[in-house]
């Protein structure tokens, strides 16, 4: 059988040159909700990766944003986000990515997210560490807050009144972080997490597929990822906090002192 590793970076190499040869050209826009809108190029990428495992893994499951996974009895599941970044994207912000995660039996066990602009493919298996173009990565080690740098995003409900809008976090951080930065694509900020150019990571009402890949990245490069109260992460809940480690207890301390 394909090494599943090489397989995911090989197919998000080829998504993430789709996603180059489509920048700044005019694009097909589709509007999911009052700002979160899909491309032609998203759903190019998704026909791309998912034909790939289903190919050469028939009988395995596959959860992907634009809608072509589905379920079946199998214990291995593909998590997808064949574009992360896509307002950025549409924009032509170059700070986008693919991701792909392989849960099997409910554990992660696997991520890449490749940044096509930079050329980065960040990778980790469990237990085997944590990679970026084949260099071993690790956390920073910067603590504690005042002296980190960290980064967040907005869900897309921002504007439909929801109540935890992440807006008293966004502003009690920069109160206590050297600085915080909001780029639009959550799996870059996590991958930027496990390499060290970021320190830490907070949102709310993330899907799995923006998560996924980058949970297993950050774990194996020795970082934390929990629940803002500090518990055990649930890829299918509503909140993240990921970080180098050092400064988890001050990012809980911040995000519980509402
Ligand atoms: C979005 C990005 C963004 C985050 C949003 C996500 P998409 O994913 O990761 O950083 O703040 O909540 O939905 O829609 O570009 O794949
Ligand atoms: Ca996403
Ligand atoms: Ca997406």
């Amino acid at each position: 059988m394909r090494n599943r590793l090489e397989f995911m970076k090989e197919v998000a190499r080829a998504a993430g040159a789709i996603q180059m040869e489509g920048l700044g050209k005019r694009h097909q826009i589709e509007f999911k909700g009052a700002i979160n809108l899909v491309t032609e190029i998203d759903k190019k990428c998704e026909a791309l990766i998912v034909d790939s495992i289903k190919k050469e893994f028939p009988h395995e499951d596959v959860l992907a944003e634009e809608g072509s996974g589905e379920r079946s009895s199998s214990n291995t599941r593909w998590i997808i986000d064949p574009l992360d970044g896509t307002v950025n994207y549409a924009h032509k912000f170059p700070f986008f990515c693919v991701a792909i995660a392989l849960e099997v039996e409910k554990e992660l066990v696997a991520g890449v997210i490749y940044d096509p602009v930079r050329d980065e493919m960040f990778s980790a298996e469990k237990s085997k560490g944590a990679f970026l173009n084949g260099e071993i990565i690790r956390v920073s080690d910067n603590a504690p807050l005042n002296q980190a740098i960290v980064a967040t995003g907005f869900a897309y409900n921002i504007q439909e009144g929801e109540k935890r809008n992440n807006l008293n976090n966004f502003e009690r951080f920069v109160k206590k972080a050297q600085a915080v930065r909001r780029p639009g694509s959550a799996a870059i900020d996590m991958a930027y997490v496990a390499c060290g150019r970021l320190d830490g990571f907070w949102e709310l009402f993330l899907c799995p597929w923006d998560m996924a890949a980058g949970v297993v990245i950050i774990r194996e490069a020795g970082g934390s990822v929990t629940t803002f109260d500090g518990g055990t992460y649930d890829l299918y809940g509503t909140e993240i906090l990921a970080s180098n480690g050092r400064i988890h207890e001050d990012m809980i301390s911040v995000l519980c002192s509402s």
